[in-house]
């Protein structure tokens, strides 16, 4: 007789870290604001082409860093905050049709420093785990955060020479002289020394 070796799914135990718990479903629930956000530029580009493409291309990076997350949250047993769903996914919404209202500037500034804000949003996940003492999820949160910094350059390149740019930083805090965050893409540290990355940003 044929058998079937049934292998259960081995799952981590539960961890005991409130401010962990409440980063990856905030994470979780965010990617999806992000990737729904720019469904709104993305639409709504008819003449660049090639910018279109490199907006997709973000917006596809967002889904798989929601399916990285789930991953993670899988493993530890850890359920979606129904509450972050409900909220992230209507401020993607109106960010996303906000796009096809107020033009280019607007909708770019503000993933440019949503982007800004999520570089972090891995790092001081990786750190969390690191008070855990688990480190086997460095790797996959350095790619996510870098990922994110390149989202971030790129929105601040598009934008960068548009006259609203210095009110718009002086107001929201996000701009060339102000980038919430010290991860820089010109000199990356290896994934050994990024734990030194966003040392500041604790209380995010
Ligand atoms: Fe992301
Ligand atoms: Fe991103």
């Amino acid at each position: 007789m044929h058998h079937t070796k049934f292998h259960p799914i081995r799952m981590a135990p539960k961890i005991d870290h409130p401010a962990l718990v409440d980063l990856l479903r905030r994470a979780f629930s965010g990617e999806r604001v992000a990737a729904f956000a720019y469904i709104g530029p993305a639409g709504s580009l008819r003449s660049r082409e090639t910018e279109r493409g490199a907006v997709r291309q973000i917006e596809e990076d967002e889904w798989e860093h929601r399916r990285q997350v789930k991953r993670l949250m899988d493993h530890y047993g850890i359920t979606p905050s129904g509450w972050y769903e409900v909220k992230f996914h209507l401020i993607g919404k109106v960010v996303g049709l906000s796009c096809y209202v107020i033009g280019r500037f607007m909708p770019y500034f503000f993933e440019g420093k949503l982007e800004s804000g999520n570089v972090c949003e891995y790092f001081v996940m990786m750190h969390r785990f690191h008070e855990l003492g688990i480190t086997d999820h460095d790797e996959i949160l350095h790619e996510m955060g870098v990922k994110e910094k390149e989202h971030e350059v790129y929105f601040q390149s598009m934008i960068e020479d548009e006259p609203w740019l210095p009110l718009f930083e002086r107001i929201f805090h996000w701009g060339p002289n102000r980038i919430a965050n010290d991860v820089d893409l010109e000199s990356l540290k290896p994934l050994p020394e990024s734990k030194s990355y966003c040392l500041t940003n604790r209380e995010h």
